[in-house]
């Protein structure tokens, strides 16, 4: 990562999330037990929620929570449209109940929900 040449100056930029999308696995250690760990810490329920997902990179994650809870509602955020798209195609199947939007964590004008 190199300071302050990524997009909305985090360091981040398009060839981090490129390098993300083929080596995540390997960078995380036990990604996938990460993300049944945070899945169990959603109470059940069998109504409609909505759960947003900030900084969602490549939307594994989305991908499970989807899977687990089939009434929810996922709202992912992210700021690299490398990141936004990959999520696209990773929650194909589930496309009716997500909703991608690009944005900067450092700002406050994502914080609102209708
Ligand atoms: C290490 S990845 C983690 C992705 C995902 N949360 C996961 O655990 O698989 C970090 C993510 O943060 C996003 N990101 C970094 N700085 C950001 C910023 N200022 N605004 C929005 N997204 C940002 C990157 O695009 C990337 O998808």
């Amino acid at each position: 990562m190199k300071n302050g040449t990524g997009f909305f100056q985090s360091g981040w930029d398009e060839n981090d999330s490129k390098n993300f999308i083929d080596y995540g696995l390997f960078f995380v250690p036990e990604r996938e037990r990460q993300h049944k760990i945070i899945c169990s810490a959603i109470p059940e329920s069998t109504g409609s929620t909505k759960i947003v997902d900030i900084c969602c990179g490549d939307g594994l994650l989305g991908r499970e929570i989807l899977r687990r809870f089939p009434h929810h509602q996922l709202y992912l955020f992210d700021g690299s449209m490398t990141m936004l798209e990959k999520a696209k195609e990773n929650l194909g199947e589930y496309i009716d109940r997500v909703e991608f939007t690009r944005f900067d964590l450092a700002k406050d004008d994502w914080r609102h929900f209708s």
